[in-house]
C-alpha cells in the first residue's frame, strides 16, 4: 500500500472509530488543534500510565509533579524562549501564505533546521527559492526569511507589576519542573541523582501545523529531568537513552520502525542531544522524543533571573553546586500516532478483507467487548448484560456492543483494537459458557463464565 494512502486510512479510522476529531469541528475546525474521543482518550491514558509507571513508579528516586500552566513572564526570559525560541518563516508575496523554510528545504533534501542563524538559512533559501512552491497559490515568490517566535501569549491580567511582558502559555512543559526543583529538594530531601517527572501541556504558534497529530499548536509532553552532579552526564545520558528506547519496545512498537538520531546542530540550551524517531507512513522517520543534556543552563538561568539560589548542598560533604540536568521529553500525541500507525494491519479473515489495530492488549482502549448473539431474546440479553456487568467490575474498559450483526461488531472491535470479543449465545443459557474470539487470529474458544475474568486477565 502507498504510504500516503495508509496515513489517510489511519486518519479516517481515528475519526470513524472515535479516536481523534478535528478541534472545533462544527465551526469548520481550528488549525493545529485536535480533540481525543472516547477510544482515543483511553489509548492516550494507557500510554501515559505506562510512561508514568516506568518513569516514576518503577524508580525509587523520581518524583511526579503537576505545575500551573500560567507562569511568571520572567520564566520565559530566563529560559531563553522570548529571544531564542523561533522557527524560520517566509511569506508568499502573492497570497501571504506562511511557509516554514527549514521544512521546505528539508523536503528538497537540503539539510536545514530551526537552529541555524538567520543569515545561514537566508543563504540556503535564496539558493533554492525557485524550487519551492507556495502550497496555496503555487507561485515561487517569497519574502526574506525571518525568525518567528513560537510562544503563545495570553491576556492573563495580573502582570503589570512584573513589567509589560505578557503571561505566555508554556512553550515547553519542562519549565514547570525547574520552577519546582527547590520545592522538591526542600520537601522530599532527595539525594543526587534524582529525577522529577511531569506530563503537561505545551503550546506553540507553529507556522504550518501539519501531518495530523504530528505538528499541532497545543500538545502534551511527558518529561523527565534527571538532576545530577556536574560532569557526571556522559554515562547517565547513555543509560537514559537506552531506557527510553526499551520503553518504546515495551509499548509494542516494532524495533525496525525506530531509530536514534544524534543532533549535530544543538538548541540553545543543550550540550548534547538526540531524538528517538519513528518511521511514520507518509512523513518517514521523524522525532517522537528529544533527549537533551542541558548541563547547568536551566537552574543557573532561573537562579539569576529569580534571585533565588538554586544550588544543591550535599548533606554529607557540604559541597554546594548547581546540578546538571538530563532531560527526556516525549510528545504524547506523536507517540499516540506512532502506536496507531504501527498497529494498523490489513489482512483477510474468512475470505473477507479487514483492517484492525494490532495493539498490545495492555494498552488497547477496550480490553474486551461483550455481545448478545441476538437483540430480541430477553433472556439472552439479560444473561449477556449480567456477564458484561460482572466483567466490567474487574476490567473497567470492557464494553457492551449490540449494534448491527455479529460480523459488523467484530469488524468494529477489530478497528478499535479490542483483543477479545465475547459472545453470549443460546448455549450459554445451558452451559454457562461463552465464546471468546481472539482479535489477531480469529480463533474462538469456549470459556466458562466463572473463569472469564481470569482468562482475559491472563491474556492481557
Ligand atoms: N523541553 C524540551 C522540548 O520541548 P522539543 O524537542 O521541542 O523539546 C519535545 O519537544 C517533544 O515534544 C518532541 O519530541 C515532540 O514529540 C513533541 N512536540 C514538539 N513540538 C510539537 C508539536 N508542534 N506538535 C506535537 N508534538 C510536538
Amino acid at each position: 500500500m502507498e504510504s500516503e494512502e495508509l496515513m489517510e486510512k489511519i486518519v479516517s479510522l481515528c475519526k470513524r472509530r472515535g479516536f481523534v476529531f478535528q478541534g472545533s469541528e462544527i465551526y469548520g475546525g481550528l488549525a493545529g488543534t485536535y480533540d481525543f474521543g472516547p477510544h482515543g482518550l483511553a489509548l492516550v491514558n494507557n500510554i501515559k500510565n505506562s510512561w508514568w509507571h516506568t518513569n516514576v513508579h518503577e524508580k525509587d528516586n523520581y518524583y511526579g509533579i503537576d505545575s500551573a500552566i500560567f507562569k511568571d513572564p520572567r520564566v520565559w526570559e530566563a529560559s531563553g524562549h522570548t529571544s531564542g525560541f523561533s522557527d524560520p518563516l517566509a511569506e508568499c508575496r502573492v497570497c501571504n501564505t506562511r511557509v516554514r523554510v527549514d521544512k521546505e528545504l528539508g523536503r528538497l533534501g537540503v539539510a536545514a533546521d530551526e537552529k541555524m542563524s538567520e543569515e545561514e538559512i537566508n543563504a540556503l533559501f535564496d539558493a533554492h527559492k525557485n524550487e519551492i512552491k507556495c502550497s496555496k497559490c503555487g507561485k515561487s515568490d517569497f519574502t526574506q526569511v525571518r525568525a518567528f517566535n513560537l510562544l503563545v501569549k495570553s491576556n492573563l491580567g495580573d502582570f503589570t507589576s512584573k513589567g509589560d511582558s505578557p503571561v505566555y502559555l508554556p512553550g515547553e512543559a519542562s519549565q514547570g519542573i525547574y520552577l519546582n526543583y527547590k520545592n522538591v529538594v526542600d520537601t522530599m530531601h532527595p539525594k543526587l541523582p534524582f529525577g522529577i517527572a511531569q506530563i503537561g501541556k505545551a503550546f506553540r504558534n507553529e507556522i504550518s501545523p501539519r501531518n495530523f497529530l504530528f505538528r499541532t499548536r497545543e500538545f502534551e509532553q511527558a518529561d523527565t529531568q534527571l538532576f545530577i552532579r556536574p560532569n557526571e552526564n556522559k554515562d547517565a545520558f547513555e543509560r537514559i537513552k537506552q531506557e527510553r528506547w526499551d520503553w518504546y519496545l515495551q509499548l509494542g512498537i516494532g524495533e525496525n520502525k525506530l531509530r536514534v538520531k544524534q543532533h549535530d546542530n544543538l538548541v540553545f540550551y543543550a550540550s548534547d542531544a538526540c531524538d528517538i524517531e519513528y518511521e511514520f507512513p507518509t512523513y518517514g522517520f521523524d522525532e517522537v522524543e528529544g533527549i537533551h543534556d542541558r548541563t547547568d543552563y536551566d537552574l543557573t538561568q532561573h537562579s539569576k533571573h529569580s534571585g533565588v539560589d538554586l544550588s544543591y548542598i550535599d548533606q554529607q560533604t557540604g559541597e554546594k553546586f548547581i546540578p546538571w540536568i538530563l532531560e527526556t521529553s516525549m510528545g504524547v500525541g506523536r507517540v499516540f500516532l506512532a502506536v496507531i500507525s504501527d498497529a494498523y494491519t490489513e489482512d483477510e479473515m474468512n475470505g473477507e478483507k479487514r483492517a484492525y489495530l494490532k495493539l498490545k492488549p495492555a494498552i488497547a482502549p477496550v480490553k474486551a467487548a461483550v455481545f448478545p448473539l441476538v437483540k430480541n431474546k430477553e433472556e439472552l440479553v439479560e444473561k449477556a448484560r449480567e456477564v458484561y456487568l460482572d466483567l466490567k467490575k474487574e476490567i473497567p474498559s470492557a464494553m457492551w456492543d449490540d449494534n448491527g450483526n455479529i460480523g459488523k461488531r467484530y469488524r468494529r472491535q477489530d478497528e478499535i483494537g479490542t483483543p477479545y470479543c465475547i459472545t453470549v449465545d443460546f448455549e450459554t443459557l445451558e452451559d454457562d459458557a461463552v465464546t471468546v474470539r481472539n482479535r489477531d487470529t480469529g480463533e474462538q474458544e469456549r470459556v466458562s463464565v466463572e473463569e472469564l475474568h481470569s482468562y482475559i486477565e491472563k491474556h492481557l
